[in-house]
């Protein structure tokens, strides 16, 4: 059987000011499309995966947010982390879970968070990867041809000119000088970070690669699905170190193979940035102006109003406008990576 674990446990912090430590990004209708990019994400695996075989690993504070957006789960498919402790605990509870419901299980690891233009496409390059995983024992990524020399994401070196094919190498987050170099070479595509494996298969990664955590999870697992499992996650969650399945798993591991060149218009919609590349824009090259937004003289702007309210901006060229009800932040296009900077000082992230 499949299952389709989604991972909407992050907290998005590079699209403050809409999105809140109480409604991250994951949970927000961010692309202007009336649904939400964990909708969009359940809506894009489910042709391939029933209903009941989806799981969402997430900090429990946003159990029932995730039940309105997807009323169409069981309150079990929603594993609470207690704290965030990063994606390979996260994937870890999952795997465990599941290996103790369904040990011959395939799994799809998914971000809550990203954007796909063609999900037909899409849907067929998961299928591939599906069918490959079920006669080797191997943990596949998915590879996009990179575009510019993005130190943000992991980059896997493809062995061979074939569509699916071994890793020879995979590099999480190199400096920029890296990157440039496996941009330029052209064995390299960016880790989409969605991931397709047997439970088997990774729970062996696990004990070979992060013991401590193989052992962690391992010593809980019988309490999944019983009245104990809350108790008992709670202390494996305050026991793993923090690390995500990138550096933990992905960067040591053998038996990496990638899907690579998937051309389906991915985006991780990491930034203001990446959304205003991903945008209508208007004549002037303003992303996707709000309802109630009058612009004169402004060009290359991204503007987000809450509904209803009224906004005359004039004279801005290349800036970020963002109001919510109680944070009002304008910032130059070019400044955006300071918004950590700005949360931590404003220190208003509910
Ligand atoms: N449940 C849970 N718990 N989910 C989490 C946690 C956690 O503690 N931490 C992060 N996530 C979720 C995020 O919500 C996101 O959807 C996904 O896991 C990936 O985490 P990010 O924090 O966004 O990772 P990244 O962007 O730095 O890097 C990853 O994605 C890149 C592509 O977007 C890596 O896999 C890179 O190699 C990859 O290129
Ligand atoms: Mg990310």
């Amino acid at each position: 059987n499949r299952y389709c674990i989604i991972m909407a446990g992050g907290v998005g912090t590079r699209f403050w000011p809409l999105s809140r430590q109480n409604k991250p990004k994951q949970f927000l209708d961010i692309m202007g499309t009336g649904k939400s990019f964990l909708r969009h994400t359940f809506e894009r695996f489910a042709p391939l995966v029933p209903d009941e075989n989806f799981i969402v690993v997430t900090n429990r504070r946003y159990k029932e947010l995730i039940r309105n957006i997807l009323p169409e789960i069981r309150k079990e498919q929603i594993l609470c982390e207690p704290i965030g402790r990063n994606t390979a605990p996260a994937i870890a509870y999952a795997a465990y879970w599941l290996r103790k419901h369904d040990p011959e299980a395939q799994m799809i690891v998914t971000p809550a968070d990203h954007w796909v233009v063609d999900e037909e496409g899409f849907r067929s390059i998961i299928g591939e990867c599906l069918d490959f995983v079920t006669g080797h024992d191997a943990l596949m990524t998915v590879g996009i041809r990179p575009t510019r020399p993005e130190t943000g994401y992991g980059y896997i070196q493809a062995s061979a000119d074939e569509t699916i094919c071994p890793v020879k190498s995979f590099t999480e987050k190199p400096n920029l000088e890296l990157a440039q170099t496996f941009v330029q070479c052209g064995e390299f595509f960016w880790n989409s970070g969605i991931f397709v494996w047997k439970v088997r298969d990774i729970v062996r990664a696990f004990a070979q690669y992060l013991p401590e955590h193989h052992a962690l999870f391992s010593s809980v697992e019988a309490a999944f699905g019983t009245p104990q499992e809350d108790e008992a996650v709670e202390r494996v969650f305050s026991c793993s170190h923090p690390i995500s399945i990138d550096y933990g798993v992905m960067e040591k591991a053998g038996n990496v193979y990638v899907r690579s060149n998937a051309d389906v218009g991915w985006s991780d919609v990491g930034t203001w940035g990446s959304l205003y590349q991903l945008s209508r824009k208007d004549r002037y090259a303003n992303a996707k102006p709000a309802e109630g937004c009058y612009a004169y003289d402004t060009r290359n702007c991204i503007i987000s109003l809450p509904a209803g309210k009224v906004a005359v901006v004039s004279g801005l060229k290349e800036y970020i406008v963002v109001d919510t009800e109680d944070v009002l932040m304008i910032c130059p296009r070019g400044e955006e990576q300071n918004i950590k900077k700005y949360i931590d000082e404003v220190k208003f992230n509910k």
